[in-house]
């Protein structure tokens, strides 16, 4: 199976070099994996692996310490709702609860049919318009229950 598509294997192709040690270009490409296929599988991590010359287990102990690298395929919209202290207190539990309600999925879940994963973060780095939401690379503020409801609609019709 081809992990990388060839504009990303290019990619690599020059950023393995950069790098006076090979290990350390094991975060880029795990980046890289993770956009294009929207997470980390087995098969990514014996790749990286072996074309950084180290063993599998040094590439799967960083994809499990850092939480924004995923080991299961999400839905088609990653849903991040923040939980810091602003947002905790303009109502994001509030606004978690809607999302979870209208997806009819829980936490750190995704949707029955696929549209969307779920899941609380910290600091999108915008406290001063809690609460903060990031759908895919899309922010956006002040999302109380009714505003998580509308993106979900948003998100079934294809307009978000
Ligand atoms: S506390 Fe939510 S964006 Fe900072």
């Amino acid at each position: 199976m081809a992990i990388l598509n060839d504009e990303n294997l290019a990619k690599v192709d020059k950023l393995v070099p950069k790098y006076p040690e090979k290990r350390s270009a094991t975060l880029p490409l795990l980046h890289l994996i993770q956009e294009e296929h929207g997470y980390i599988s087995n098969e990514a991590v014996e790749w990286v692996a072996e074309r950084l010359d180290l063993s599998p287990i040094n590439v799967y102990e960083v994809v499990t310490f850092y939480p924004m690298f995923k080991q299961k395929p999400g839905g088609k919209y990653a849903v991040k709702v923040c939980r810091t202290l602003s947002c905790a207190l303009g109502g994001a539990y509030k606004t978690c609860k809607a999302f979870e309600e209208a997806l009819g999925c829980g936490l750190d879940q995704t949707s029955e049919d696929k549209l969307a994963s779920l899941e609380f973060v910290e600091c999108h780095a915008n406290c001063g318009r809690a609460p903060v939401v990031m759908v895919d690379e899309q922010m956006f503020e002040g999302v109380d229950e009714n505003g998580a409801r509308k993106l979900v609609e948003k998100m079934r019709e294809g307009t978000l």
